[in-house]
């Protein structure tokens, strides 16, 4: 049976992930192909998954260590992969995946300080070489991501975003293209540009690398 195919979407929130892969799903489908759409922390199809979901954005959860959150995001990912992502790929589906090793190496490595090289460490352990073939970063200016949160959220202004806000999401950004620089499978579409663009630029992409 052929290998399906791996394949991961990266981005600071509001970059656009969830609407671009909901599209390209549509657009896969609609070809025939088997595929699969899911996403992190949780995932699609795995209850424990789901729960480790829960205790990590529990808002409750204030005192949460940053190491405990790092190996809770590594234990969500190894349960996700082992009971979802693999018997997928197994099947020969594309699995379509919003957010995956990388956003742990830019939240919990550069966010929170931990260093991408021990959390690096730590998903190693989880995921065991099963990265993605190909990932795509969806990349936006800081301000253009945080002020369409906050447009969908409660239609806040631009103009009210707070510094620290900005400061964090241009961190995120930073840390993203980073990566992408040193990683030959991470690939870099531009964001800040009309939804059917972007989907349109992430399609040339995935056929680009025989995804479909
Ligand atoms: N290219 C785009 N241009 C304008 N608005 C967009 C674009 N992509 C997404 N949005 C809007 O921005 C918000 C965040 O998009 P979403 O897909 O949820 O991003 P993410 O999953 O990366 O956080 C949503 O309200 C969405 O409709
Ligand atoms: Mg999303």
């Amino acid at each position: 049976m052929t290998r399906g195919k791996f394949v991961t979407f990266e981005g600071p929130d509001g970059s656009g992930k969830t609407s671009v892969i909901q599209a390209i799903f549509d657009y896969i489908s609609i070809k025939g192909h088997s595929v699969y759409k899911t996403r992190e922390p949780g995932g699609n199809g795995s209850v424990i998954a789901e729960e480790i979901r829960e205790l990590i954005l529990d808002v409750r959860h204030t005192n949460m260590d940053p190491w405990t959150e790092a190996l809770l995001y590594a234990g969500a990912r190894r349960q996700h992969l082992t009971e979802v992502i693999l018997p997928q790929l197994v099947q020969g589906s594309i699995v379509l995946c919003d957010r995956f090793v990388d956003s742990s190496l830019v939240y919990q490595g550069v966010a929170r300080g931990l260093t991408i090289d021990k959390v690096k460490e730590l998903n190693k352990l989880a995921v065991q070489g099963n990265m993605p073939e190909l990932t795509l970063l969806i990349d936006v200016p800081a301000e253009i991501g945080l002020e369409r949160i906050y447009r969908a959220k409660d239609n806040r202004q631009f103009d009210r975003l707070d510094q620290e806000s900005l400061e964090f999401h241009a961190t995120v950004r930073d840390a993203f293209l980073s990566l992408a620089a040193e990683e030959k499978r991470i690939h870099i579409i531009d964001g800040n540009q009309a939804l059917e663009n972007v989907i349109e630029d992430c399609i040339k992409v995935l056929k680009q690398h025989e995804i479909f």
